[in-house]
């Protein structure tokens, strides 16, 4: 069995080696990834428990955590440069409660996989060069997400792993969307967490043979004595399944019922020291992290400017659309636009179709504003695309994917 050796010092031979047959490795990127999932699963099918099985079919996930292992070895000779995006994937790590003793699994499998897919061309030279680099490269990450552990157990009532948590409330939010009031079943006190945060939620659905963890965005302000997030059903399209853990939330968990959730985290959230006019852009169920920040910006800086531009297609799937509105009512400094692409009759909207640059022209006070927004893969991109050409510097623009991260 090949072996990742524990924190070498990296010798010139070695950075060599890994720095000349990035390359190749990258070149098979897709077969190597392919294997090793395979691999890792065979070997390890208690993984199951932890890898979104969606994200493997759909092929998204698997060439992440190849890709970034391939992109790092490129800086194995100045790690520190990888670090902001090492913190980036280890929000989503601590949140998944990946633990250091699993790093030797991942690089063990990765190596065998390189080997297989390479054959001859992998000579043993390369192959020990590569666990090397893979284990300061998995150093790295072991660093950076103990911190975070015990950041959030330090927290008053923080907690590593999962806590139980009891469904205090459900509400139906629109045709699609439904929230979930979460208090601790153990009666103890919740973290303050940031607006823009998000839990994992371990859904141990019966009958199914491993547990699905999926990400969601506290939709309210922190400082409650429950949390509260907001989940759309996806519902089968065509030839694709429903979604797993939406629909059991929809359709089996009921009030009463327990989830076990990790702690808050992420690396997008407001910044509640800035006073420019704040800009909360959503699409679809992209609103919940935006409602969290809405109803933090209200009661924390009551001076400040927010423009909460929600898309949607209609009223139908409109979710908490009651909520802005009351919120609309009683803080003068927010400003709310609904833009809906397909309104049905005696809908009441701003805009027809999708976003323009030119209707954020004509709504927003300027480009100086702090932008903030999450939604569909195509809305993201056409909205960062839209402020750069509006000249807004890339430190106002914030966004988050709900999913695995991808270049917009
Ligand atoms: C940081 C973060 C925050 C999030 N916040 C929220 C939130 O606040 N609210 C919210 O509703 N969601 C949120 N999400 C998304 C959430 O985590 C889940 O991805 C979502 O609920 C779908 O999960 P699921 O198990 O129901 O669907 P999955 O089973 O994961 O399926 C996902 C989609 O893929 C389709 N699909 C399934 N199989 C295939 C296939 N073979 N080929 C092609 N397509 C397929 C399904 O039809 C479905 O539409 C967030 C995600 C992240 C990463
Ligand atoms: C150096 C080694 C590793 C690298 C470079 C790496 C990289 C990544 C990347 C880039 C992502 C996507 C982040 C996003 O959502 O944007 C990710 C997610 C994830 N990683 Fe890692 N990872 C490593 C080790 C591990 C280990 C040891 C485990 C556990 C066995 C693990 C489990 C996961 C899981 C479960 C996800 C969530 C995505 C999904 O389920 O589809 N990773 N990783």
């Amino acid at each position: 069995m090949i072996t990742t050796q524990e924190k070498p010092a990296l010798d010139q031979k070695t950075i060599d080696t890994v720095k000349a047959t990035v390359p190749v490795l990258a070149e098979h990127g897709e077969s190597i990834t392919k294997r090793f999932y395979q691999l890792l699963f065979q070997n390890h099918p208690e993984l199951k428990n932890i890898f979104n099985q969606t994200n493997q079919r759909k092929g998204r996930q698997p060439k992440a955590l190849a890709n970034t292992v391939y992109a790092a070895a490129q800086y194995i000779d100045n790690l520190e440069a990888i670090v902001p995006v090492v913190k980036q994937i280890a929000h989503k790590h601590r949140s998944l409660n990946i633990k250091p003793e699993q790093y030797p699994i991942v690089g063990e499998n990765l190596l065998q996989a390189i080997k297989d897919t390479l054959g001859d061309q992998a000579t043993d030279e390369i192959i020990t060069a590569w666990g090397k680099a893979y284990g300061v490269i998995a150093d790295v990450f072991i660093e950076v997400e103990q911190e975070m552990y015990h950041e959030v157990s330090r927290q008053t009532g923080g907690w590593t792993g999962f806590r139980n948590f009891t469904v205090a409330k459900k509400v139906k939010e629109s045709d699609v969307i439904t929230s979930f009031y979460l208090k601790p079943e153990d009666g103890g006190l919740l973290p303050e967490f940031k607006p823009g945060h998000y839990i994992t939620v371990k859904a141990e659905i019966p009958g199914e043979p491993y547990n699905h963890l999926r990400q969601y965005s506290m939709s309210d302000a922190p400082g409650k004595d429950y949390f509260r997030i907001s989940v759309k059903r996806e519902d089968s399209i065509e030839d694709h399944p429903e979604g797993v853990v939406s629909n059991y939330l929809h359709k089996q968990v009921e009030e009463g019922d327990i989830l076990p959730i990790s702690a808050p985290g992420g690396d997008f959230f407001l910044d509640t020291e800035n006073e420019k006019p704040l800009v909360l852009l959503s699409g679809g169920v992209g609103q919940t992290p935006m409602l969290s920040m809405l109803n933090t910006v209200v009661e924390k800086q009551p001076n400040r400017p927010v423009y909460f531009i929600h898309a949607a297609q209609n009223s139908a799937v409109h979710g908490l659309k009651k909520e802005v509105q009351n919120l609309t009512n009683a803080h003068t400094q927010v400003n709310a636009y609904t833009c809906y692409s397909t309104p049905q009759a005696g809908d009441q909207y701003d805009y027809e179709g999708f976003v323009t640059l030119d209707w954020l022209m004509e709504i927003l006070p300027s480009n100086d504003c702090d932008f903030y927004f999450c939604g569909p893969e195509g809305f993201m991109r056409s909205l960062k695309q839209s402020l750069a050409e509006w000249n807004v510097p890339d430190e106002q623009i914030h966004y988050e994917f709900f999913g695995p991260n991808i270049e917009l």
